[in-house]
Formats: structure tokens, sequence, C-alpha cells
């Protein structure tokens, strides 16, 4: 099993690097997409510390809630509702400073300040989404995005 309890690293991009790392060995060999989410979202949570870390997976016309660590959320979300449905929609990463000024923001939790939420592809079309809310504002910039493309770009390769 892998420890994500690493000493605290002088920036993001070091602690970036290192989860990428450890996730690229936690699933190596595996299969199970499920679990591969799930531990995906434990392992990105442990790291940072975000307030909820999770997975909506497109099923018919919904965004239905999948594997996630963090408070309670909403079952489902339709096409272009919320943050996460605008992603899906556009097939776009979006970052949001702050929550309170994303017309139709959905808040599952009153103590979500900030959030980014990217696509994930299977045969070009949207799979689901990853969606990562803060409990402060200004979280997340071009670094979270890259680096969680990556982690994205990682899941992508399973689904194939
Ligand atoms: N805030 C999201 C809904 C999901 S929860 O944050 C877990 C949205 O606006 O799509």
């Amino acid at each position: 099993m892998h420890n994500f309890n690493f000493p605290s690293l002088d920036s993001k991009e070091k602690n970036y690097k290192v989860l990428i790392k450890q996730i690229e060995a936690l699933i190596e060999g595996e299969n199970n997409i499920v679990a591969i989410h799930a531990n995906i979202s434990a392992a990105i949570k442990d790291t940072f510390n975000f307030l909820w870390v999770g997975f909506y997976i497109v099923k018919t016309n919904k965004l239905v809630l999948g594997p996630f660590q963090g408070p309670v959320a909403c079952f489902s979300i339709n096409k272009n509702e919320g943050v996460c449905g605008a992603s899906w929609k556009q097939k776009k990463t979006i970052i949001v400073p702050d929550v309170n000024k994303f017309p139709g923001h959905i808040a599952c939790s009153n103590d979500s300040k900030s959030e980014i939420v990217l696509p994930i592809f299977k045969n070009k079309k949207v799979f689901g989404v990853l969606d990562i809310d803060s409990s402060r504002e200004n979280t997340f910039d071009q670094i979270d995005k890259k680096y969680l493309k990556k982690i994205i770009k990682l899941i992508e390769l399973k689904l194939i």
C-alpha cells in the first residue's frame, strides 16, 4: 500500500509531481474503473486536503455521482447545470475562483468557495468529470489544470 502522507513540499507543482508518480504506481495493473476512481479521489484529497474530490459519470443524459471523498453531494446533474454540467457541455476545463459568482453553481456544501472541473474522455465523448471543491476562494489555477489533466490521462488510458 502506498503512503500519501508525504512531507509537505515547497510548491504545489512538486506535490503534483509526487502525487502523479504515486497514482501511476497505485493503479498499475488495475482495471476496476470504480476502484481506480475511488483511490484517485482519495489520493488527491489526501495530498491537498481539498474539501471535496470526486467524479460524476455520464449515464444517459445526466451526470451521476461516482466515487468521491468529502461531504455528501448531489446524486445527479443535468447537462449545462452547474459547473460540472457546463464542463460536460463545453467539453473543457472550468476554473471557478469564486463559486458565488458562477451563475447556476450547484452548492452541495456551503463550505465550497472555489472549484475546478475537468472532463474525462472516452472515444472522443465525455465519459465523466473530475470535480474538486476548495473551502478557500481562488484555489485553482493553470498549475492545477496542467497536472490534473495528466491524472485524467492516466484514467483515460484505463477506459480504452
Ligand atoms: N458544485 C458542483 C456540483 C457538485 S458538488 O460541488 C460536489 C457544480 O456546480 O456543478
